[in-house]
């Protein structure tokens, strides 16, 4: 990664880490979260043990993953997102480091997952060959990044980026076609693509952006039944074109 994007990324963080204990402190925005945390988990090839959270940020995710999975290990490059998990995962195994360059032995891993750390990097396929070497020839990549297939979401993101002090306006989306391509040059075969995330996302995925629920009386209950609509429409060709995320997961070449 360039040393500006990096501390670009370093200094945007610093400011977001106290938001993001904010996010993941409302009861339906983390309803929301696990239910994407439980799409990704259940992605996880049975028999899998050592596991990355690569940009594990405050460590939410990998308090998970280390329930399931003992021992996760999460790296990122904001030392002041990491000091957020003490209150999620006290005694966690985290690295602060650069996703384009792992400080990790070739097929240290069997699964990397990464919710929403690419995007934040200026090689992509770099990030992409780095999951790749540190996967052993079993193992996946299990990754849910920004989508911008829809030209309305493209265009809101884009201004997004630009605008608000919360991104670092390099920060892009990915179509499903693009990232797939980004996989296979990064060393990567890809075995699915999905979209994740409608309504449930906008409303209840980001409260310190858009707060609007957390004002409505049963806000985890129109949580549970966006998550429940989300899921028809990201599984409906045609309206899967809604999908604010693309999941994708994908194991290492042969
Ligand atoms: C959108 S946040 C997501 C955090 C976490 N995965 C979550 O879902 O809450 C992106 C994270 O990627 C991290 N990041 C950005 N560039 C990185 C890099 N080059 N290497 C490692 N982490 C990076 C940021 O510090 C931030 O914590």
């Amino acid at each position: 990664m360039s040393t500006s994007n990096a501390q670009a990324q370093i200094d945007l963080h610093r400011a977001l880490a106290p938001r993001y204990a904010y996010r993941y402190s409302l009861p339906f925005s983390r309803l929301f979260q696990q239910d994407w945390h439980a799409e990704m988990i259940s992605h996880v090839p049975s028999g899998a043990g050592r596991v990355l959270d690569l940009g594990c940020g405050t460590g939410f995710f990998l308090a998970e993953l280390d329930a399931k999975h003992p021992g996760a290990v999460g790296l990122d490059i904001s030392h002041d997102m990491l000091r957020v998990s003490e209150q999620y995962i006290p005694g966690a195994r985290l690295v602060t480091g650069d996703a384009e360059r792992l400080p990790f032995q070739p097929g240290a891993f069997d699964v990397v997952f990464c919710k929403g750390s690419l995007h934040h990097v200026r090689d992509h396929v770099r990030f992409l060959a780095n999951c790749r070497e540190v996967l052993g020839s079993n193992g996946v990549l299990i990754m849910s990044e920004p989508c911008n297939d829809n030209p309305l979401i493209r265009f809101a993101r884009a201004v997004l980026y630009r605008k608000s002090t919360h991104f670092d306006e390099g920060d892009e989306g990915f179509t499903r076609k693009g990232i797939v391509r980004l996989c296979e040059q990064g060393g990567l075969e890809v075995i699915k693509v999905k979209k994740y995330g409608v309504f449930a996302y906008v409303f209840a995925g980001f409260p310190d952006h858009l707060g609007v629920l957390k004002h409505i009386p049963g806000n985890v209950w129109i949580t549970r039944f966006f998550l429940g609509l989300d899921r028809v429409l990201c599984a409906t060709p045609g309206l899967s074109l809604l999908g604010f995320h693309v999941l994708v997961i994908a194991r290492p070449r042969a």
